[in-house]
């Protein structure tokens, strides 16, 4: 059970969910801090203002990741720490990232840097936000920035976290920020966020130094229809095509699928008059490698009224209903699915020709507990070892896989379920700040150095 030479063992983060200093070092605001200040957005009306306090206490944070074994971490650059009006360089914000990446080079680590995890600059949003075309320019820029200050020393550069999440829960159901709830706007989100990409790779490859590698993680929710009638197959099909081909195949140079575009049409015409001629070519900017963010599937079935609204508010939808899912459960009510993941790259590696993926999150939330300094999170351990043999599984049937990055670090800011979802490697008291080495870590840890799955 062993894996490739020079694997990436690593765990994930981003810079909203565990940084906290939100006024310090000249950072301004972002989306996120706007949303969570409303109060009723965020459970409990948590806010990241200190959320780890990884700002103060980095040197720590990556000193446990390193002392576990793992060999790289994915992090995020907040945008509005680099550029807080989104346009101006804040060579503070900056500073910080520099002494990061630092710190884990001297530890032997690889830095695996996203550009975009979600905390735009209010500014821009202030502008228009994604659904503004300019937006994707300001990234570009804003990428530039970072890769001539940073480009010496890191060579992964990660655009876009999740282009989903940002476009369809933040502008579509409006779960997350900036909390706007219009489903014609997600779509053209969605569209400026693949442009951002597009654009920032062409940007980043034209000044690559050798060996710098491009990427975007898109998270993937494999889609199993409850039933095997031609409605079922038909209601997977759709699920499918606004989660996961919608954001897939224009970055493979495919554009948009038409089915997905025959599904949105009820849309109105913003997003088609958002496409514009050549948008496609630059979405399709060449990447080295794929980020795969997977969690878990989802149950769809369909409804009588195949133009019933279902219980899925996102664009396109319509006709299908996502079942609650069958246990075992994690703490956020999600399905443990192991063998989904090996099918997923198995099929990803066909769609995309064989193209390098990465595991850039895999993760799961249970309750843990702190007892005699020590937390037995026996059902995370096993989560874990599940879900790495899944990937075991692809890389024997031949799939390419580079990396497995645990989400999280810590435990962190989970967005609008603010501190109630522990997804950590490292247990946080949030009111202490004390962090504690859960068993899952250590675990993770011994694979790392074995390169290989053991007990
Ligand atoms: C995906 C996101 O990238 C991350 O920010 C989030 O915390 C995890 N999923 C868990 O929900």
């Amino acid at each position: 059970m062993t894996f490739p030479t020079g694997f990436w063992w690593g765990a994930a983060t981003a810079s909203y969910q565990i940084e906290g200093g939100v006024t310090e070092g000249g950072r301004g605001r972002s989306i996120w801090d706007t949303f969570a200040a409303d109060g009723g957005k965020v459970l409990g009306g948590a806010t990241g203002d200190v959320a780890c306090d990884h700002y103060h206490r980095y040197r720590e944070d990556i000193g446990l990741l390193a002392g576990l074994g793992l060999n790289a971490y994915r992090f995020s650059v907040a945008w509005p720490r680099v550029m807080p009006d989104g346009r101006t360089t804040c060579a503070a914000g900056l500073a910080f990232y520099d002494q990061l990446v630092d710190e884990l080079l001297r530890r032997d680590v690889v830095p695996v840097l996203t550009l975009y995890h979600w905390d735009l600059p209010q500014a821009l949003q202030d502008a228009g936000g994604w659904p503004e075309r300019d937006t994707a320019a300001r990234f570009a820029d804003y990428a530039t920035v970072v890769h001539d200050a940073l480009g010496d020393r890191v060579g992964q550069w990660t655009t876009i976290n999740e282009p989903f999440c940002a476009a369809f829960l933040g502008y579509g159901s409006g779960v997350h920020a900036p909390g706007i709830q219009d489903k014609d706007t997600a779509l053209v989100a969605a569209h400026h966020l693949l442009l951002a990409h597009g654009l920032a790779t062409r940007a980043l490859t034209a000044q690559a130094r050798p060996g710098h590698e491009f990427s975007l993680a898109l998270n993937f929710a494999p889609a199993i229809p409850d039933g095997d009638s031609p409605a079922h197959a038909e209601a997977a099909r759709k699920f499918d095509g606004i989660h996961n081909r919608f954001f897939l195949d224009p970055v493979l140079g495919k554009g948009y699928p038409p089915d997905v575009m025959a599904d949105v049409e009820h849309h109105g015409g913003r997003f088609a008059a958002a496409v514009r001629d050549g948008d496609t070519d630059v979405i399709a900017a060449a990447i080295d490698w794929l980020g795969v963010n997977y969690y878990a599937p989802a149950r769809v079935t369909p409804l009588d009224d195949p133009l019933g609204p279902g219980n899925c508010p996102l664009p396109g939808l319509r006709g299908l209903d996502v079942l609650p899912a069958p246990p075992p459960l994690t703490a956020f009510g999600w399905e443990q699915a192991p063998g989904t993941l090996t099918d997923l790259l198995r099929r990803l590696d066909a769609q995309t020709g064989g193209l390098p993926l990465v595991v850039a999150e895999n993760g799961a939330s249970f309750v843990d507990k702190v007892v005699d300094g020590r937390v037995r999170d026996t059902e995370r351990t096993a989560y874990f070892a599940d879900h790495l043999r899944a990937v075991h599984d692809a890389i024997r049937a031949g799939v390419d896989v580079r990396g497995y990055f645990a989400w999280s670090l810590l435990d962190n800011f989970e967005w609008a379920m603010g501190y109630t979802q522990r997804f950590g490697l490292v247990h946080v008291d949030f009111e202490t700040q004390v962090r504690t080495v859960k068993d899952s870590g250590r675990y993770l840890g011994r694979v790392a150095k074995a390169n290989a799955l053991v007990d």
